[in-house]
């Protein structure tokens, strides 16, 4: 078979229901809801033309599960049917052309700039940029309980608008995660201590969900292959949790790595082997391990580039679907360009003024696939060679005036 024909093979997930491609969307977060959390008009036409483009599964950037905890400023907010209507829409102009779109539910915990209230969590434990994140408080028993509902109930809306699955936010440090490592959950009731305690949070919100949304509904997770931190949520504590979560009933689990300390899902601080610099994807080696554990569909994410190398860990076996986010804010209709055979690669130029201590700070990348969204939002193209310093000179104008 080839590359491009690899990839087009359609997957029946555990729930029954058929994707028709392996190649998936992962979540970004298009901060573009208008006031109030409302899916915008903007998000319409953004995934508007994803869903023209050929994707397998267009995953939602993060969208927020309470109001009270926003993740970033302008973040969809879906707790009740207030928004079914814009939800509905969203789901028809997405799946005009067969891409099946899934809802990424996240609650950030401590992980939020100075836009809540307050920042709940696992426990006190702070983000080091104390600037930037204030401390948060623990939660108790009661709004634990409170949360996993909401979840669940926010998943309930996106099946009654049309969507076609969830995807628990697991990963990147935000409240799942900050639960599953020992260095944010310092807890002693049931949601703390061993790790059988600390995936208690993840695996409640999963049966909740699935109590509202049924059994042919899918639900898929983002989780960390490890946080890279000392003393953080580990490799092997991640494969213990994928068995606890396949036993439970996923039907996808995503596997990305990192927080906001330490940037590994956009391959930041990673040294690399050669061997796993050939195979594209950060988390190459852990997919493996993963892959001996667990029979659950494995969606990897983070890294993917060339069409050989994705068609390869598919026929190896390692994996199902191959993630990706970056490439998707540049060539929307790439799928189809890889599936026509007219593009084999899906490299992007580099985000850079040329000015070392600049172009390390991260932010430049961020405003640079943001941007892209919004003018796709816009009803523009994209533009690969958006110039680093109009990003850097708007970034200024922004932060400063
Ligand atoms: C602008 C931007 C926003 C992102 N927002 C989210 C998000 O809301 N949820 C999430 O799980 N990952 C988010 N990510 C991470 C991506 O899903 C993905 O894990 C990462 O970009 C690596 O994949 P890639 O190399 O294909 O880009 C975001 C990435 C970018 C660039």
């Amino acid at each position: 078979m080839k590359p491009s024909e690899i990839l087009q093979q359609s997957f029946t997930l555990p729930c029954g229901v058929t994707i028709p491609n392996r190649i998936v969307k992962s979540a970004m977060s298009e901060n573009n809801a208008d006031r109030g959390g409302r899916p915008s008009e903007r998000l319409n036409r953004l995934y508007e033309k994803w869903g023209k483009g050929g994707a397998g599964i267009l995953i939602s950037g993060n969208v927020m599960m309470d109001h009270k905890a926003l993740g970033e400023p302008r973040n969809v907010v879906i707790e009740d049917e207030k928004y079914l209507e814009e939800l509905t829409v969203w789901a028809e102009k997405a799946q005009a052309h067969g891409s099946h779109l899934w809802m990424q539910i996240n609650h950030p915990g401590r992980q939020a700039p100075k836009i809540n209230k307050e920042l709940v969590s696992a426990s006190d434990v702070q983000l080091p940029m104390k600037g930037m994140f204030d401390r948060p408080r623990p939660l108790t028993e009661e709004e634990i309980r409170t949360i996993i509902d909401g979840f669940g109930n926010t998943a309930l809306m996106a099946k009654k608008a049309g969507w076609k699955g969830v995807q628990i936010h697991g990963a990147h440090g935000y409240l799942v995660s900050q639960f599953l490592s020992t260095r944010t959950n310092l807890r002693t009731d049931q949601w703390g201590g061993s790790l059988e305690n600390r995936a208690r949070f993840p695996l409640e919100i999963y049966k909740n969900m699935r109590k509202k949304v049924g059994p042919d509904f899918p639900i898929g997770i983002k989780i960390n292959s490890a946080d890279f931190q000392r003393g953080a949520f580990t490799e092997e504590e991640s494969l213990e949790v994928i068995d606890m979560l396949s036993a439970a009933g996923m039907d996808m689990i995503e596997v990305s790595g990192g927080t906001y300390e330490k940037a590994a899902m956009m391959g930041a601080g990673k040294k690399l082997k050669e061997s796993t610099k050939q195979r594209e994807a950060y988390f190459a080696e852990f997919i493996v391990k993963a892959r001996a554990r667990t029979k659950v569909p494995l969606l990897l994410t983070g890294g993917f580039r060339t069409v050989d190398v994705m068609a390869n860990a598919i026929s190896n076996k390692e994996l199902d679907f191959v993630g990706m986010a970056r490439p998707f804010a540049v060539y929307p209709n790439m799928v189809n360009e890889i599936f026509t055979g007219n593009r084999t690669d899906v490299h992007i130029p580099p985000v850079k003024t040329g000015i070392g201590k600049i172009d390390n700070m991260g932010f430049l990348d961020i405003a640079y696939y943001s941007q892209q969204m919004k003018m796709m939002g816009n009803g523009q193209e994209p533009n690969p060679k958006l110039s680093a310093w109009k990003l850097l000179f708007n970034y200024v104008r922004k932060t400063l005036f």
